[in-house]
């Protein structure tokens, strides 16, 4: 492992210096039109491989409905031209919200998603002519030991784990009755989901949330949803199963941490030898099972952002008062890569998107487009990037690059925005609204 240090690359050739400094081959294509070619997820168009994906924004009513600017945020990612759209992580039943103002869908406020869907798909079309359709996304879930429903922590796990419980926090270890219900939840969800216009769902199961944790819940005791493979997977199988039943014409997927660097027996991905190497078995399998229970497509994430963040979104700034991890980001950024690269390798036939790519800035479409060209991926996948700088594939199309004074400079201060439940975006490129909120919270001390 190498030093951290912050993005300081003029030109391509220094960033693949820099990448063969560490012993790393970074992906690299100056012809970026791999990305702007269409392809089919679950037999519909998609018109480009760039993929918005899923960011909370915290600026839902507190009955889970979107608001204006939760509006704002997905006509301007429709209005920039990304192809597919992962909206963001949306909870199923109230114990699960990780904020008052994270969204809900519900029977009650069904309405209001229909119209987000619409203003989102109708933006697309105004930009890009009628026959633009954009593929969008659900993310389903339950926030696990990391739920705030009224703004403080109110955790609710699989089991009790001695790397995340401060012997402080009142853990509520949820039943096998509690997790049937539940499933429920995730069945009705996605029914009002299919009705509210989305193409598909994801049964979110990463970072650490409550289906990512059932994962790795070796120490559940005396459960359907622990200890062996069978049992830790299972919870996640038989939603599928019920969706795939219960909704036959919603497409399904799942956003996956494949690894959290959490060692044995609490974590997921792992050799259990050398906990903190990858092992993809257990993940192989379980693909393999969710292919046969109705899953097309597939999102490829890592590592739980409240221990580990650096693994999920490598960065050139930590959290205030968080400490810098020991490796180079570009570590970080290629462990995404090569294990999606494997995990599309290992399933040539299902689209995968891969995450992890804007601590790149300018450089991360020519990555991306190497990475699609070696059939790697299926999709680009941007986070941060998608709140700093909505229309870079706008400017892909037109432009043929990006601009680097509009990318994102990974500073950390949307995730800052978003663990102090505040409305979240980019502080630094959409400064307008965000800067004033960010004040806000640096006028808390926080
Ligand atoms: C403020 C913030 C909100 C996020 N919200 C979600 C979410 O709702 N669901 C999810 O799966 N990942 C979420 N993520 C993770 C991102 O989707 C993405 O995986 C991560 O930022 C790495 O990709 P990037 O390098 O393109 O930013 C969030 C990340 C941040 C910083």
């Amino acid at each position: 492992m190498a030093h951290h240090l912050p993005f300081d690359y003029r030109s391509a050739d220094e960033l693949y210096q820099a990448g063969l400094n560490l012993g790393l081959e970074i992906p690299f294509r100056s012809d970026i039109s791999p990305l702007l070619r269409s392809t089919t997820v679950g037999g519909r168009l998609v018109p480009n491989r760039l993929a918005v994906q899923p960011m909370e924004g915290a600026d839902a009513f507190t009955n889970g409905s979107p608001s204006e600017l939760t509006r704002r945020r997905y006509r301007r990612y429709a209005e920039g031209g990304s192809g597919l759209i992962w909206f963001e992580a949306t909870a199923v039943v109230p114990p699960g919200r990780s904020n008052p103002r994270q969204l809900m869908l519900t029977s009650d406020n069904l309405e209001a998603f229909q119209t987000l869907v619409d203003s989102t798909r109708t933006a697309a079309r105004a930009r890009f002519g009628q026959s633009h359709e954009i593929f969008c996304v659900l993310q389903l879930t339950h926030s696990g030991r990391y739920s705030k429903p009224k703004g403080s922590p109110q955790p609710q796990a699989a089991a009790y784990n001695p790397y995340l419980d401060k012997l402080s926090d009142e853990v509520h270890i949820l039943s096998d009755e509690e997790l049937g219900h539940l499933q429920n939840s995730f069945l009705e969800a996605a029914r009002l989901a299919y009705h509210a216009g989305f193409d598909a769902v994801d049964i979110k199961s990463c970072h650490g949330y409550l289906l990512n944790e059932l994962l790795g819940a070796y120490s559940r005791e005396h459960s359907r949803y622990g200890k062996g493979f069978e049992s830790r997977t299972r919870f996640l199988t038989e939603v599928f199963y019920k969706i795939q039943n219960g909704v036959p014409d919603l497409l399904l997927s799942t956003r996956l941490s494949v690894f959290d660097g959490i060692p044995f027996p609490y974590g997921f991905g792992f050799a259990k030898d050398s906990p903190l190497d990858i092992d993809l078995t257990e993940t192989t399998t379980l693909i393999r099972r969710l292919l046969l229970l109705g899953c097309v497509f597939l999102n490829i994430s890592m590592g739980n952002p409240y221990v580990k963040p650096h693994l999920g979104r490598p960065f050139n700034k930590p959290l205030k008062g968080s400490e810098l991890p020991d490796e180079h980001p570009l570590e970080g950024v290629m462990r995404l890569l090569k294990v999606t690269g494997a995990l599309q390798k290992s399933f040539p036939e299902v689209p995968v998107i891969g995450s992890g790519y804007s601590w790149l800035r300018q450089f991360s479409p020519h990555v991306g487009a190497a990475v699609l060209a070696r059939r790697e991926a299926s999709f680009i996948g941007l986070g941060r990037s998608s709140f700093a700088y909505p229309s870079a594939p706008l400017d892909l199309m037109e432009k043929g690059g990006l601009d680097k004074n509009k990318v994102c400079l990974t500073c950390s201060k949307c995730s800052e925005l978003m663990r102090a439940g505040h409305t979240t975006g980019c502080v630094v490129r959409d400064s307008e609204i965000y800067a004033a909120e960010y004040q806000k919270l640096s006028g808390k001390g926080t």
